[in-house]
């Protein structure tokens, strides 16, 4: 079709003036990135989204800051490129700092851009992907960059549990700015490019006289594996988008729906042999919990979360018939699969996290007891061992319990007991279900008797043989109906799938308040 020439005119300069956007901070810069084995902003976009559903918000905005002769200071974009598009058809809204524009610094336009996508994506109810790349703060701006955080991070927490919130760490990004990741439900880090603290190893060396690089102190492996700040750790940006598509077929578009469903075909009743290998009846010897939950789950698939860190907890997402549920589960491999600090922290959030959003639970129990010693006493282990009682009894999902071998003490309490509101409670027949170990029980309890016998040594064994035979397995907990289910191993996976079938549709009112005041 002929177009006119003064139309022409205005489209030509229309494709000028986007091309010259697209340019960013200049083709040097974007080399610059390629050589760092970084994509640029856009590409990373496109490489997330699925291919034309890509759709750019904002594009002519420009900042207005007069300081310091930044009037003269083309910025395009300002620094970080925003807005929508679908992933596997899905609706999501996405930001993206571009490292070559002022170092993706944030000021108060590029903040604006941000917001502008955090408001359509909270009112939409659709995913909100960040994509990190910055400097931090403008420091030519000053405080129109700490107006722009704040109106980010009140946005973060005000949309926390209304929509999904995913922070990929791109580049640097430090200082103030880690609050926006650290407030949204789940950072992904790339090993070699990701950087994530709030004092650099500069202000480190003037201040404590450590010396420490970048990578040592904020990169992916540190925070996937000794702060807890991240839950997901890739060698590559394509890993990282990978993972990010992966976790949003767990999760629904927002609090409004329910998970997305994809029902494979595997048998609701495919009997688990392996179950009765996996676990040896003896409690002192491990085994990998991950192991047992792909057994059980859907495709034997399991996608876990944060699996460099306190893995004496094991988190993450599977489904159930085609559910999506959110598994938490102690691992004997590591420190016996008791509870301590990290672990608590590590499951309440997750709790939570499904909570907001719908995802059923399910909880595999074989723990020997919170962690004892001085350093969780003194760490806090009370208050952060609060946390996860909390996070259970505020659920109001589905909560499925199955009790694999030890359930001791507070710490079977603590992974949802059936009066912190579990709806169906398992135990396979070598659970062993009391308040503390037979051996430690029998010392308090029986100590006088035992140390006035003829023979001390038989009679502590006979005291702990007494005490193990009333307590030390399902079925004392079977008959008070503390447990509903006592099943065999290789059925595990046809009564989940009954009970969550059953529970489906499982409405809980609770009593009027605000919010609860979980001890954090
Ligand atoms: C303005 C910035 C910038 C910033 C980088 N640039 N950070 N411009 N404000 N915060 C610019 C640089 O001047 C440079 O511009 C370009 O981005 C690339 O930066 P380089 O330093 O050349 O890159 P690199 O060597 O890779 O180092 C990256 C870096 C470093 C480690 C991020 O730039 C850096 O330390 N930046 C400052 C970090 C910082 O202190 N930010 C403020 C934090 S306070 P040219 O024109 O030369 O290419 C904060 C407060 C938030 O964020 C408050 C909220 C609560």
């Amino acid at each position: 079709m002929a177009i006119r020439p003064e139309i022409e005119k205005l489209l030509k300069e229309l494709d000028e003036r986007k091309k010259k956007i697209e340019l960013a901070g200049g083709e040097d810069k974007l080399e610059k990135q390629h050589q760092l084995g970084k994509l640029t902003a856009r590409e990373r976009i496109l490489k997330l989204l699925d291919p034309g559903s890509y759709v750019e918000t904002d594009m002519f905005v420009h900042h207005r800051c007069d300081n310091f002769g930044m009037l003269k200071v083309e910025a395009p974009d300002d620094g970080v490129v925003t807005g929508y598009g679908t992933i596997d058809g899905r609706q999501v809204f996405i930001f993206s700092q571009d490292f070559t524009v002022l170092g993706g610094s944030l000021g108060e336009a590029h903040a604006s851009k941000i917001v502008k996508v955090m408001d359509l994506a909270a009112k939409v109810g659709a995913p909100l992907i960040g994509i990190n790349d910055s400097g931090g703060g403008r420091i030519q701006e000053g405080i129109d960059a700490q107006y722009g955080y704040t109106r980010i991070f009140y946005r973060n927490s005000i949309y926390s549990g209304v929509i999904p919130q995913l922070s990929a760490i791109l580049g640097p990004c430090a200082g103030g700015a880690v609050y926006s990741p650290a407030i949204t439900d789940f950072i992904f880090m790339v090993s070699g490019i990701s950087r994530m603290f709030l004092t650099g190893p500069n202000v480190i060396k003037e201040v404590t006289g450590e010396s420490i690089t970048d990578e040592e102190l904020g990169g992916a492996k540190v925070h996937n594996s000794i702060s807890g700040v991240a839950h997901f750790y890739s060698e590559s940006e394509e890993g990282c988008f990978t993972q990010i598509r992966r976790l949003l077929t767990f999760v629904p578009n927002s609090n409004r729906e329910n998970p997305p469903v994809h029902y494979s075909g595997d048998p609701l009743d495919r009997k688990n042999e392996k179950l009765l290998e996996i676990v040896p009846a003896d409690g002192k010897r491990p085994y990998n919990v991950v192991k047992v939950i792909e057994e059980i789950v859907d495709d034997h698939d399991f996608f876990e979360v944060m699996y460099m860190w306190a893995r004496n907890m094991v988190i993450g997402f599977a489904r159930i018939h085609g559910h999506p549920i959110g598994i938490i589960a102690n691992n004997p491999m590591v420190l016996a699969g008791t509870l301590d600090i990290n672990a608590s922290d590590k499951a309440a959030r997750f709790i939570r996290f499904c909570d907001c959003f719908n995802i059923p639970l399910l909880t595999l129990v074989d723990t020997p007891a919170f962690l004892p010693g001085k350093f969780q006493e003194f760490g806090g282990i009370i208050r952060h061992g609060a946390k996860i009682l909390f996070a259970y009894a505020e659920a109001t999902v589905p909560k499925v319990t199955l009790v694999l071998r030890k359930g001791y003490g507070g710490g079977y309490v603590a992974m949802c007991h059936r009066e912190l509101g579990a709806d169906a409670v398992f135990a396979w027949p070598m659970a062993e279900i009391a308040m503390m170990g037979a051996e430690g029980a029998a010392n308090i309890v029986f100590r006088r008797e035992i140390e006035k016998a003829p023979d001390p040594e038989k009679k502590r064994q006979e005291k702990i043989q007494e005490y193990r035979d009333q307590f030390s397995n399902p079925y004392a907990s079977g008959r008070r109906g503390y447990i509903d289910y006592i099943i065999r191993p290789d059925e595990t996976r046809a009564m989940i799938c009954r009970a969550f079938e059953m529970l489906w549709t499982k409405e809980e009112e609770r009593p009027r308040k605000k919010h609860g005041s979980i001890p954090l």
